[in-house]
């Protein structure tokens, strides 16, 4: 044992590490992932009404810090897609997981740079990794969002 640890630089080998998934990907999903991405989503836009119209945007620090921590969430919820036992295949799911990681840490850059269009923008291309590995993996789903 003491020889595997030490034979591997700074990288320590990731098929020894002790990685205990336990939500299943459903739970994962609903209970880490979708609450994240509608902290992203619902942070700015525009809501039309008859009345009038309003422009949603982070206006304090903690807003802020709640928007940049929810894209973390989204980010490293893309690791953990990858984990053996979650991951589907080797192919396209870490294609999208992989995706998922690097469009997140866009939205952590956006975030603390308090760039509202960044965010925008980003929300957009996560819907569309969402949706993507949905559409592949369960075709049934009509949306990255159920009603
Ligand atoms: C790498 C693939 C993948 C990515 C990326 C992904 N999902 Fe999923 N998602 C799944 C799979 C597979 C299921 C079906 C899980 C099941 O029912 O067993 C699912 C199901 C869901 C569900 C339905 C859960 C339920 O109760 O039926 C929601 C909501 C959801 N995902 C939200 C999201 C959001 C939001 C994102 C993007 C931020 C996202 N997903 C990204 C694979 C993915």
């Amino acid at each position: 044992m003491a020889g595997l640890v030490s034979g591997c630089g700074d990288r320590p080998p990731a098929a020894g590490a002790p990685f205990m998934p336990v939500a299943d990907i459903r739970l994962l999903m609903n209970a880490v992932l979708d609450p994240a991405a509608d902290v992203i989503w619902g942070s700015v836009g525009t809501i039309v009404t008859a009345e009038k119209t309003e422009e949603l945007e982070p206006r304090t620090d903690e807003e802020w810090t709640a928007v940049r921590n929810a894209a973390v969430v989204v980010t490293e919820a893309g690791n953990l897609l990858m984990l053996e036992g979650r991951a589907k295949d080797s192919a396209d799911w870490m294609t999208f997981a992989r995706a998922q990681v690097e469009i997140g840490a866009r939205a952590v850059k956006a975030a603390e740079a308090r760039d509202k269009a960044g965010i925008f923008q980003v929300g957009a291309d996560i819907y569309n990794v969402c949706s993507g590995c949905h559409q592949q993996y369960v075709p049934q789903m009509r949306d990255a969002r159920p009603q």
